[in-house]
C-alpha cells in the first residue's frame, strides 16, 4: 500500500472527484479527512470508506471561508495524530455567459471558492508542512487552467491561478522537503455529466481522443501517484489527464 500509516486531507470529497480520490488514498492505508460543504455527502463518504475497511473522519468546510479551512489541518493532527498530504479539489464551475454578460457577483464567487479556497487551503497545509520538514500536495485543476476557456472566463481565470499557485509554491519549497503538484481532469463523467441524457454524453465522448469520458477514478489514481514516493522527483507539474484533449 502506498500511504500506509499516513494521515490525507481532501476537500470537496463529499461527491465525484474528491470522492473517488477520499476512497482511494484510503484503500492505499491513508486515514483521510473527509472534507466537504454538504454534511450528508461527506459522511456518505466516510461510510463508504468505513464499508472498505479503511480510516476516515469528517469536517464541515466551505472553501471559500478561511476559519473553516483553517480549522482542517487542527482537526487531522486531533484526530490521526499526523498529516502527511493534501488534495485541494473544491472548486465551482457555472453557466457559460459570454464575458460582457458576467456579473461581478458570478465572478467573486468563482474567484473566492476556486482560486482564494485553493490558496487559503495551501496556505494553512504549508505552514504545518514546512514545520514537520516535508508533505505533498496535489491541486485538482483543469484544461481550463492551461487552455483559453471562451464563456467560461471566471473559471478559466480561477484555475489558470490554480496552476500558477501550484508552479509558484513547488519552487519556493521544494529545498524543504515539500512536493506540490496539479492534475488537470478533462472531461470527467461527475454529477453534471452524469445526468445529461445517453446522446448528450456520446456528443462529449466523441470529441475526445480516446473516445470515452474520463471517470472520476482516472484522476484518482493519477492524484495518488503524485502524492505518493513513487513521484519523489516530480514537484510543479501540471498532469492532464484527459485522455488526449491537450495532447
Ligand atoms: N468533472 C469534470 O469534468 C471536471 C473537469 C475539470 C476539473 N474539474 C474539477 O474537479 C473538482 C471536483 O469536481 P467534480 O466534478 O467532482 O464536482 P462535483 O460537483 O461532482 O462535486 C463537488 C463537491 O464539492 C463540494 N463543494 C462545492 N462547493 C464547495 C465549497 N465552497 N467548499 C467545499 N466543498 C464544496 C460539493 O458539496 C460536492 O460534494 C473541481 O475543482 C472541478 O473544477 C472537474
Amino acid at each position: 500500500m502506498l500511504f500506509e500509516n499516513q494521515a490525507a486531507l481532501v476537500t470537496a470529497a463529499g461527491a465525484g472527484i474528491g470522492r473517488a480520490i477520499a476512497l482511494r488514498l484510503a484503500a492505499e492505508g491513508a486515514s483521510v479527512v473527509v472534507s466537504d460543504v454538504n454534511d450528508e455527502a461527506g459522511a456518505e463518504t466516510v461510510a463508504l470508506i468505513e464499508a472498505a475497511n479503511g480510516r476516515a473522519a469528517y469536517k464541515h468546510a466551505n472553501v471559500a471561508d478561511a476559519d473553516e479551512v483553517n480549522a482542517l489541518v487542527p482537526f487531522a493532527i486531533e484526530t490521526f495524530g499526523r498529516l502527511d498530504m493534501a488534495v485541494n479539489n473544491a472548486g465551482v464551475g457555472a453557466m457559460p455567459k459570454p464575458v460582457q454578460d458576467i456579473t461581478a457577483a458570478e465572478w467573486d464567487r468563482s474567484i473566492n471558492v476556486t482560486l482564494r479556497g485553493t490558496f487559503l487551503a495551501l496556505q494553512s497545509q504549508m505552514a504545518h508542512f514546512v514545520k514537520q520538514g516535508g508533505g505533498s500536495i496535489v491541486n485538482i485543476a483543469s484544461l481550463a487552467g492551461i487552455s483559453a476557456t471562451p464563456n467560461l472566463t471566471p473559471y478559466g481565470a480561477a484555475k489558470h491561478g490554480v496552476v500558477s499557485l501550484t508552479r509558484s509554491v513547488a519552487k519556493e519549497c521544494a529545498e524543504q522537503g515539500i512536493r506540490v503538484n496539479a492534475v488537470a481532469p478533462g472531461a470527467i463523467e461527475t454529477a453534471a455529466l452524469a445526468s445529461l441524457p445517453a446522446e448528450a454524453k456520446a456528443g462529449y465522448a466523441a470529441e475526445i481522443p480516446m473516445k470515452r469520458l474520463g471517470q472520476p477514478e482516472d484522476i484518482a489514481n493519477a492524484t495518488a501517484f503524485l502524492l505518493s514516493d513513487q513521484a519523489s522527483f516530480i514537484t510543479g507539474v501540471v498532469l492532464r489527464v484527459d485522455g488526449g484533449t491537450e495532447a
